[in-house]
């Protein structure tokens, strides 16, 4: 099974962005983590602040591969053009979150992802990311 992982803005500061939050281990440590963990997935990973660079990414593995498990960090909330990507594409998505964005802000209340995501999995920490593979791989059988 052909997944990615997909990051939004600011995701590259895990470790150090409000720890409080988010907690004080980097993604790419994490990411060795699950590849040992999922070792019968093909895991890929990609990050950027940059909305277009997101879409690019989101045309170029959605016809392709099985899962995209997407967090899109802060655009979740604000990028219509993040979301018709989602909604142009083939392969299936995950909205995922490390924190529980219905118990922030209102404004994180939003997702122009999530109504075209298979679900939302938020507020597990940087496990939320496993589940999200679990969940796909529970979906296939
Ligand atoms: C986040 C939640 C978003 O509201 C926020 O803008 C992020 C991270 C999360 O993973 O909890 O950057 O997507």
């Amino acid at each position: 099974m052909k997944l990615i992982i997909i990051n939004g803005p600011n995701l590259n500061l895990l470790g150090k962005r409000e720890p409080e939050i988010y907690g004080t281990t980097t993604f790419e440590s994490y990411f060795e983590t699950l590849k040992k963990q999922f070792t019968q997935v093909d895991l890929h990973y990609f990050q950027s602040n940059i909305e277009g660079e997101i879409i690019d990414k989101i045309q170029e593995v959605g016809f392709s591969f099985d899962g995209i498990i997407l967090n899109a960090a802060a655009y979740t909330h604000t990028s219509i053009g993040i979301g018709d990507a989602v909604k142009s594409i083939k392969t299936s998505v995950i909205e995922v979150h490390i924190s529980n964005v219905t118990a922030r802000e209102p404004f994180r209340h939003t997702s122009y992802i999530a109504p075209n995501a298979v679900g939302i999995i938020a507020g597990f920490g940087l496990n939320s990311y496993d589940l999200a593979i679990e969940a796909f791989l529970k979906l296939r059988k």
